[in-house]
């Protein structure tokens, strides 16, 4: 995940960007994408989790959930996202959001928006909820035929119009694909028309339904002509929609190039960067899966670290971060790219392509002829990082 506007610029999440770039340098936790139930409503052709009517046969209890929560709250853990399978089909969905929130959590909700009505967004307002994240993506037919349940997009539309009208704010997803990527413009288009705030795109995942569709996925010169488009909408004046860029850790250093080309001053997000990287793995970010399951990222389902069964969310950062020490290789390793460390390249794609979670991703999409002297010495410029030991009591430093 990478904020294209809040990075560079003000937009809607500098706030709680800031806290989870603290909440890292402190050596705690700094977000958590959590897959409250592997079960779903939906079937859709492409999901990466391989989400299905079944609940994981080891799935967390309540009590577990709830402890979990608390410890989450104990640790000072600044943004939870709720995600799944779908999330609202866990029978203590709304306990675990609201206990969250008592925290002092800021959590998002990823949904499908099947089960999404007015008195849920009710509830999702009156417990501070700010983003629910829901799918879509193309037209009507398309949508129902992707998600193989017919009625859901219209559906889906309700619920963004009466999230809206209730206060909350929308977030739309999509999975960026040679199938989806005709009607992106077009999609673009309709979530202005429904106020929503931020679009995310991610680049296809290879992984449960879609695994082996490594040709599936749109070209470098697709993603450079998004980012050009995505950069003129942040430029311009009439726009504050948020963009978030997933599975594409270059998107970030392509931005930094284009902007920084056009004379604009990306120090700001330089210095972010240098500390949290273009992709969050090792920083602190970590994906938990309906057993328990400690991942580095959301998109390596496989690559589990430990159980919270076993292990504390602060052991888990501190192993985590033994990963961020490492470097990358090949066209990724400090050698070859100037971007390496403010970058990374996508380690989740690394460690399905080869198994080795520091070898190179070879879908970057920047343009190997650029002359990147400038932004380089930008990089050299901006503060180092450096990282304090985990501090005990979270508040206390
Ligand atoms: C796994 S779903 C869980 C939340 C909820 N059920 C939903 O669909 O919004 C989270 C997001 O992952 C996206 N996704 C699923 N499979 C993907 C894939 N293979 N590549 C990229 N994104 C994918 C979905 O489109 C959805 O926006
Ligand atoms: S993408 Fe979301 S809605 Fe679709 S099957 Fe997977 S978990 Fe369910
Ligand atoms: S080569 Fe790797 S580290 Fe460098 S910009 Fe591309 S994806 Fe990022």
């Amino acid at each position: 995940m990478a904020h294209v506007r809040s990075l560079f610029f003000k937009g809607p999440l500098d706030t709680v960007e800031n806290r989870a770039v603290k909440a890292y340098k402190l050596g705690r936790p700094s977000d958590v994408i959590w897959n409250i139930t592997n079960r779903c409503n939906l079937l859709c052709d492409h999901c990466y989790m391989a989400a299905d009517g079944h609940t994981r046969p080891d799935e967390l209890s309540d009590d577990e959930t709830i402890a979990l929560v608390r410890q989450m709250g104990e640790r000072g853990l600044p943004a939870l996202f709720l995600s799944g399978g779908e999330p609202m089909m866990r029978s203590n969905f709304w306990e675990i959001l609201e206990l969250a929130r008592s925290l002092d959590i800021r959590v998002t909700v990823s949904t499908n928006c099947t089960l999404m009505d007015r008195d849920a967004a009710k509830r999702l307002r009156a417990a501070g909820i700010d983003w629910i994240a829901t799918s879509l993506y193309g037209p009507d037919d398309f949508h129902d035929a992707m998600v193989r349940v017919p009625g859901t997009r219209r559906r889906v539309i309700e619920a963004i119009k009466v999230l809206r009208e209730e206060g909350v704010g929308v977030a739309i997803k999509t999975a960026i694909s040679v199938d989806t990527w005709p009607h992106i413009y077009d999609l673009i288009a309709e979530a202005k028309q429904l106020d929503v705030g931020l679009l995310y795109f991610c680049d296809l995942i290879t992984a449960g339904r879609s695994e082996g569709e490594d040709d599936g996925r749109i070209t470098p010169e697709q993603w450079r002509e998004l980012g050009d488009f995505i950069i003129d909408d942040i430029l311009s004046e009439d726009s504050t929609m948020e963009w978030d860029i997933g599975a594409m850790p270059s998107f970030i250093p392509y931005v930094a190039e284009q902007l920084t080309a056009r004379g604009i001053d990306v120090s700001n997000g330089l210095e972010r960067l240098k500390t949290i990287s273009a992709c969050p793995v090792g920083k602190g970010h970590m994906n938990i899966n309906s057993e328990g399951g400690i991942m580095p990222c959301q998109f390596a389902q496989d690559w589990t670290i430990g159980s919270v069964r076993e292990m504390s969310l602060q052991e888990a950062v501190s192993e985590l971060y033994a990963l961020d020490q490492q470097e990358s290789k090949g066209v990724c390793a400090p050698e070859a790219c100037d971007y390496s460390r403010i970058c990374r390249g996508c380690r989740a794609k690394a460690w399905q392509r080869t198994g080795d979670p520091m070898a190179e991703d070879v879908t970057c999409l920047l343009l190997a002829e650029t002359d990147r002297s400038e932004l380089v010495a930008q990089i050299a410029a901006a503060p180092e990082f450096e990282r304090s030991a985990p501090c005990a009591v979270p508040g206390s430093c």
